[in-house]
């Protein structure tokens, strides 16, 4: 018997199977389960993924018992510290660090794809004001497929390449336009002569009517928010991405269909469920109270903001911005702020906690993210339209990986079926 192997037995009838192990570079070592239906007539059973690979990559690493998280095996502290959105975004997408003349010339092309269609700005029209501005990426990102179609090849590797910087430029444009088309304000067209976050907050802030002058240290702190939500591995928006792309979809719809899953409280949306829920909480004497409740198995609250698929220990993301969150504070001459306080007060009992602690739930990234976008001035609910323009990287970068991986073939699950065996269709006088 081979030494990396697993043997699975079927007791039923005593057929047995060596799968293979794999050992990446770093992670726990994955069973090939590949040949267990074709030689034994078996499935795995593993709802929400929990024990599943679904496919390899050189992008993201987490280590989550450790609290490590790397990309491109540079950790996400010394990204966050040193290296800048699009420096990062280069990385993710080309996996190396660029030298100064790539990086200019990459910052060149996401420059020069920064204007969206006329056309496509018609879009917003459709929307209603009150519209959840995530709603609207989900539609305007998805009708660039309508704009980009027929040129382009998703077998072509410049075709690839200019997608990703039309992306990149673009999703920008759309995420601000997304905010000045609820506060009924003209969109703010792109400003080429700022870097990527500094055209950003121009592109929320600015009118234009009066000149907009960028604050270093919001858009220093905006982006290394960027930065430190660019990828994520496997995560469920990221794996929806791949499984629309696996079909040879449009990599715009596939992206939209990445953004609708990252909306949900449990996943990006997360950071506007804290802000809903610190105002809930409302005051520091009522933390006892609500960490009651997100203990009782009766009560469906959870702390948003807390707990991690993967990570068992501190969310390495979320000690960046707890840090950033005090410097933004105090360089707005804020650090009273009440949900703040509130915030470190929840941390502080939740970290005490037993059932915390023998949870391991921790602070995740989400957790601060929405205090430092809110004392930015950054409504709650573009949150997470914030996270979902920068988690465009990593699903560019892993979108494209998987588009020449040799073993891509189209995501096709399967499952437990547990329904009706085949039965007589009765007419509805018999029923
Ligand atoms: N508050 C209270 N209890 C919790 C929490 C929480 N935030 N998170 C998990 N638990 C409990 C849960 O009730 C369960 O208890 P039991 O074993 O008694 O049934 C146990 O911990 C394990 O939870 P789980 O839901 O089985 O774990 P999961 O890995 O499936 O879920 C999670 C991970 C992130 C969905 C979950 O921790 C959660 O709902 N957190 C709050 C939402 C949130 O902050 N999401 C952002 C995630 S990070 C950014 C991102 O992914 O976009």
């Amino acid at each position: 018997m081979a030494k990396n192997t697993v043997t699975i037995t079927d007791n039923r009838n005593g057929n047995s199977l060596e799968l293979p192990i794999q050992q990446g570079t770093a992670g726990p070592p994955v069973v090939d389960i590949r040949g267990l239906y074709p030689e034994l007539g078996l499935f795995t059973l593993d709802p929400g993924y929990k024990s599943t690979a679904a496919c390899t990559s050189r992008i993201t690493f987490i280590d989550g018992e450790k609290g490590i998280l790397l990309y491109r095996g540079y950790p996400i502290e010394q990204l966050a510290e040193q290296s800048n959105f699009t420096e990062t975004a280069y990385l993710l997408l080309k996996g190396e660090l660029p030298t100064q003349e790539e990086l200019d010339g990459f910052n060149g092309l996401i420059r020069k794809h920064s204007m969206v269609h006329e056309q496509l700005l018609h879009l917003y029209q459709g929307f209603r004001r009150d519209a959840h501005p995530m709603a609207i990426m989900v539609g305007v990102v998805g009708a660039l497929s309508a704009f980009y179609h027929d040129e382009l090849n998703i077998h072509d590797q410049q075709d690839r390449e200019r997608f990703a910087v039309r992306l990149l430029g673009k999703v920008a444009t759309i995420a601000a336009a997304s905010y000045k088309h609820a506060l009924g304000q003209p969109f703010v067209y792109p400003d080429n002569s700022l870097d990527y976050a500094g055209n950003l907050l121009k592109m929320l802030f600015g009118v234009p009517a009066e000149k907009y002058e960028v604050n270093p240290i919001l858009s220093k702190a905006l982006d290394k928010i960027l930065i430190l939500h660019a990828d994520h591995e496997q995560n469920a928006s990221t794996s929806t991405v791949r499984l629309a792309g696996s079909t040879g979809a449009n990599p715009f719809a596939a992206i939209s269909a990445g953004i609708g899953a990252l909306w949900g409280p449990l996943h990006g949306g997360a950071n506007e469920a804290v802000l809903a829920m610190l105002a809930e909480i409302g005051d520091v004497k009522q933390v006892p109270k609500f960490i009651k409740r997100a203990k009782s198995p009766d009560d469906p609250f959870r702390l948003m903001g807390f707990g991690h698929r993967v990570y068992r220990n501190h969310d390495p993301r979320a000690r960046v911005l707890r840090e950033e969150a005090k410097k933004v504070l105090e360089a707005l001459g804020r650090l009273e702020d009440p949900r703040f306080k509130l915030a470190l007060e929840l941390e502080r009992i939740a970290l005490e906690d037993e059932y915390f602690i023998e949870k391991k739930l921790y602070p995740n990234v989400d957790f601060y993210s929405g205090i430092i976008e809110s004392a930015m001035g950054i409504p709650t609910n573009m949150f997470t339209v914030m996270f979902a323009l920068s988690r465009c990287v990593g699903w560019i970068a892993q979108w494209k990986e998987m588009m020449v991986d040799p073993d891509l073939v189209i995501g096709r699950p399967r499952q437990l079926y547990e329904g009706a065996g085949p039965r007589d269709y009765l007419s509805i006088e018999q029923r």
